[in-house]
């Protein structure tokens, strides 16, 4: 019987997800998304070219390996043939091993303005959500009016969509939404609309399947699963710095749900984080730095968002969250990503407690974004050398060993492999 191996992100995303998922493809059969949508952009680089994925699984460049879309997942089409398009220029025909669950929820147009619009009312309050309509779609599946992927088929479709769209521009107009001077992409909402329905049919040649029957039918002939999370731990719905979180389940758990595999059938849980801490968005981050330091991890890290081009906030590591990430999720391999970003400090900060009301603590607490977070670093040398061309653990500097030997004493999980370069051939298993 196969297991179902998990990768995710322990931090509020952006840690390598989409690259390591590539590197670890050629071990597995089965790739799969279970949660999220276009809020993810997972970058993959590799023969000098680089890659962004959204929705599309980051195992789709390997053309024997099976790629899923599970149910736990939000598909834009506009944005899925888009994405699709790239893949063709670039020789990949996703035709042949993309499978997408029937049971997938549809972003609509009308969800993306529905998000502009919440986040237009919350003011100086608002998330900093990357506009996908990801919680507006999620509301609707909730409440049990949302739209799926096996419902294009259908015939009433298009009277179900209407419905739903005339729901959504009177909220927004309730919201105070000026709904004629809404843009997507310099569209109006009709005209991505037009778009959009243009798009079902580059969905519809799609293998739209019943994806939890499709892979426990993998596992029982033992065929193994990636499943590939998108976001982080630390946006989780339940467990991250609500509500500046995005609207799914981003840990272990979710993949259960959103791949409908049972929980005896999760294998190797794989964490990443980055050898810092990167944030985009609203919410409270610890360890965010404003200093110089700040800006050398941004400009070295290249840290802008692969989705929405925005400055992503830059600090150092987080054990209290990490190991709240791993312990929500059960991980049981660490991977280090962005190590080389770190070479020229000569010191390394590591957050090891948080003050907090004068006490020390090492949880997250209930208050996290109205309570005062100090972090209480320990210094740690740097190494001060390129890591390029780096072949093995036992070569790496002196100084980076023992640095990765605090964090996984610290985390209490062992460091699988870490990642030296956005290169798919730079990364180090031990
Ligand atoms: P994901 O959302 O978790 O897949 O991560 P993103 O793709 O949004 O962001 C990670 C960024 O870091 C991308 O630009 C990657 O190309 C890059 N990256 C990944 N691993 C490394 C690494 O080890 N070193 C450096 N310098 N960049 C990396
Ligand atoms: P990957 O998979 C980093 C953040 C947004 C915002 C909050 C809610 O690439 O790691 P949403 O669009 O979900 O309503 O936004 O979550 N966010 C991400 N940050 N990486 C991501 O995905 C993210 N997806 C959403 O910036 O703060
Ligand atoms: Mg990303």
């Amino acid at each position: 019987m196969g297991k179902v191996d998990v990768l995710l992100g322990l931090q509020w995303g952006d840690e390598g997800k989409g690259k390591i998922v590539d590197v670890l493809t050629p071990e597995y059969d089965v790739i799969a998304r279970f949660q999220g949508g276009p809020n993810a952009g997972h970058t993959l680089e590799f023969n000098g070219i680089k890659h962004v994925l959204h929705i599309i699984p980051s195992g789709i460049f390997h053309e024997e390996k099976k790629n899923v879309i599970g149910n736990g997942v939000l598909i834009d089409p506009y944005i899925f043939a888009k994405e699709i398009e790239h893949l063709k220029r670039r020789n990949v025909d996703a035709t042949k091993n993309l499978y997408i669950s029937k049971k997938a929820h549809l972003i609509l147009p009308s969800h993306r303005m529905l998000d502009a619009a919440n986040e237009q009312a919350k003011g100086s309050a608002k998330i900093g959500s990357t506009l996908k309509g990801i919680g507006p779609a999620y509301t609707d599946k909730i409440a049990r009016s949302g739209l799926r992927v096996g419902d294009i088929l259908e015939f009433d479709f298009k009277e179900k969509y209407e419905l739903q769209k005339f729901q959504h521009v009177q909220l927004s107009k309730t919201l105070k939404f000026d709904v004629a001077k809404f843009r997507i992409d310099d569209m109006t909402l009709e005209e991505y609309e037009n778009q959009w329905f243009e798009s079902l049919e580059t969905l519809k040649a799609f293998q739209l399947i019943n994806s939890e029957y499709f892979l426990n039918d993998c596992l029982n002939k033992g065929m193994k699963v990636l499943a590939e999370g998108a976001q982080g731990s630390m946006l989780d719905i339940d467990f991250g710095s609500y509500p500046f979180v995005t609207s799914s389940s981003t840990v272990t758990a979710g993949v259960c749900t959103g791949l409908g595999v049972a929980p005896s059938k999760i294998g190797r849980v794989m964490g990443i984080t980055k050898a810092y801490c990167t944030r985009v968005g609203a919410g409270p981050f610890p360890t965010e730095l404003f200093d110089n330091d700040g800006e050398e991890l941004r400009q070295r890290g290249n840290e802008f968002g692969s989705t929405t081009g925005r400055p992503r906030r830059c600090g150092w590591i987080d054990i209290p969250a990490l190991k709240y990430a791993c312990m929500l999720n059960g991980v049981t391999d660490l991977f280090v990503t962005k190590i080389d970003v770190l070479n020229e400090f000569d010191e390394v900060k590591v957050c090891e407690k948080y003050t907090i009301d004068g006490k020390a603590s090492e949880e997250i607490p209930f208050e996290f974004n109205s309570v005062e977070i100090l972090p209480q670093y320990n210094k740690y040398k740097g190494w001060k050398c390129d890591l390029k061309g780096t072949s093995s653990f036992d070569k790496l500097p002196e100084n980076l060993q023992s640095y990765l030997k605090t964090l996984e004493n610290l985390i209490g999980v062992p460091v699988k492999a870490i990642s030296i370069s956005p290169d798919r051939k730079d990364v180090l298993f031990r």
